[in-house]
C-alpha cells in the first residue's frame, strides 16, 4: 500500500484523509502537514494520523497531495523543490493552479497530476476530475484514480477543461447547499417549523439526487414528470423563469470559472 501525505489538511485535506480512512486505509499509511501545531494535534487526536514536516512527508510518502489554498502555494513549492524529483508523484488539489506552475518550480521530470475534487469526499461521494501534467504517465493517473475512487467518482479530463470543472463540480456542492437553504427559508415563509422544512427539503434533495444518479433519464424528463398541467409545480417553474434563475446559474458558474482562471494567472510571472 502506498503512503500518502496531504500537505495542508484544511477542509478538503481533512475530507480526503477521513474518506481514505473510511475506505479502509490504515492511519499508518497516511501523513499530513499543517502549519499550526494546535490543528495538527486536533487531527492526530481525531484520526490517529501523524502530522509531520514537509521534508519527512517527502521522505516517507509515495504520493504527495498538495491541498493548501492557491494563495499559499509559493512557500509549499519552495519547500518541495529540493525534496522531490522524477521518482515522486505530486498531486495538486488547488483550484486554478496549472501543472505547468509545479513543473516550472520543481525539478525537471517531476510528475504532477492536477485534481479538482469536492467536499462530498467527506461522505465518500466526491466528484474528482484528474488531468496529467507533462511528466505524468498513465500509471501515475491510474494511481491517483485508484486513490480517489475510494472516496467517490473520478473522471479524466484534459487540463484545459479544469477551470470549467472547478466552477461546476469543485464549487457545485455550495450551489446545492445554497438552494436547499433558500428552500428551507421558503418553508418557514409558508409557516412550517424549521425542523419540518429541513427534513422535507433535505430528503427531497437526497431523493432527487438518487433519481438523477440512478435513472438513465435526462433531468428535463424527470422534471416534466412532476409538472402536471395547471398544477402546482408549473406555477413555481414560471416564477423561477421569471426571476432568471437559469440565467443566474449560468452567470454564477461562468464567474466561478473566471476566478479559477485568475487564480492560475496570479502565478504566471514566477
Ligand atoms: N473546499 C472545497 O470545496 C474545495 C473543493 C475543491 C478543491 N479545493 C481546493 O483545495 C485546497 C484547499 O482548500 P480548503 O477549502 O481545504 O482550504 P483550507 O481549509 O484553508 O485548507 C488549507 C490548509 O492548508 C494549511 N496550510 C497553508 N499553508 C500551509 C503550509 N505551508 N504547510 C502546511 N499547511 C499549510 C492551512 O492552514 P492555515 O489554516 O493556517 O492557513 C489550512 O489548514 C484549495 O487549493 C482549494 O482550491 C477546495
Amino acid at each position: 500500500m502506498a503512503t500518502i501525505a496531504v500537505l495542508g489538511a484544511g477542509k478538503i485535506g481533512e475530507a480526503l484523509l477521513s474518506g481514505l480512512l473510511h475506505a479502509g486505509r490504515k492511519p499508518e499509511e497516511l501523513l499530513f502537514t499543517e502549519r499550526h501545531p494546535e490543528r495538527s494535534a486536533e487531527l492526530t487526536g481525531r484520526y490517529g494520523i501523524a502530522g509531520v514536516d514537509v521534508s519527512e512527508a517527502a521522505k516517507r510518502a509515495d504520493v504527495l497531495i498538495v491541498a493548501v489554498k492557491p494563495q499559499d502555494i509559493e512557500p509549499v513549492l519552495d519547500e518541495l523543490a529540493p525534496l522531490v524529483g522524477p521518482g515522486s508523484l505530486v498531486v495538486s488539489l488547488c483550484a486554478g493552479l496549472p501543472t505547468a506552475l509545479y513543473e516550472r518550480r520543481l525539478p525537471e521530470g517531476t510528475p504532477v497530476v492536477r485534481v479538482m475534487p469536492n467536499t462530498p469526499m467527506l461522505v465518500n461521494e466526491a466528484m474528482s476530475a484528474v488531468s496529467p501534467g507533462r511528466h505524468a504517465t498513465p500509471e501515475h493517473i491510474r494511481v491517483v484514480e485508484e486513490l480517489l475512487s475510494s472516496v467517490g467518482k473520478v473522471l479524466e479530463v484534459p487540463e484545459s477543461q479544469q477551470d470549467a470543472v472547478t466552477a461546476l463540480s469543485g464549487s457545485g456542492p455550495a450551489y446545492f447547499f445554497f438552494l436547499v437553504e433558500a428552500m428551507i427559508d421558503a418553508g418557514i415563509l409558508l409557516g412550517l417549523p424549521r425542523a419540518v422544512a429541513e427534513q422535507l427539503i433535505v430528503q427531497s434533495a437526497v431523493g432527487a439526487a438518487k433519481m438523477l444518479a440512478e435513472s438513465a433519464e435526462h433531468p428535463v424528463i424527470l422534471r416534466e414528470a412532476v409538472t402536471s398541467p395547471a398544477g402546482t409545480t408549473i406555477n413555481a417553474i414560471r416564477e423561477l423563469e421569471k426571476h432568471g434563475v437559469r440565467a443566474a446559474l449560468l452567470a454564477a458558474i461562468e464567474a466561478a470559472r473566471d476566478r479559477s482562471v485568475e487564480l492560475g494567472k496570479a502565478h504566471e510571472e514566477d
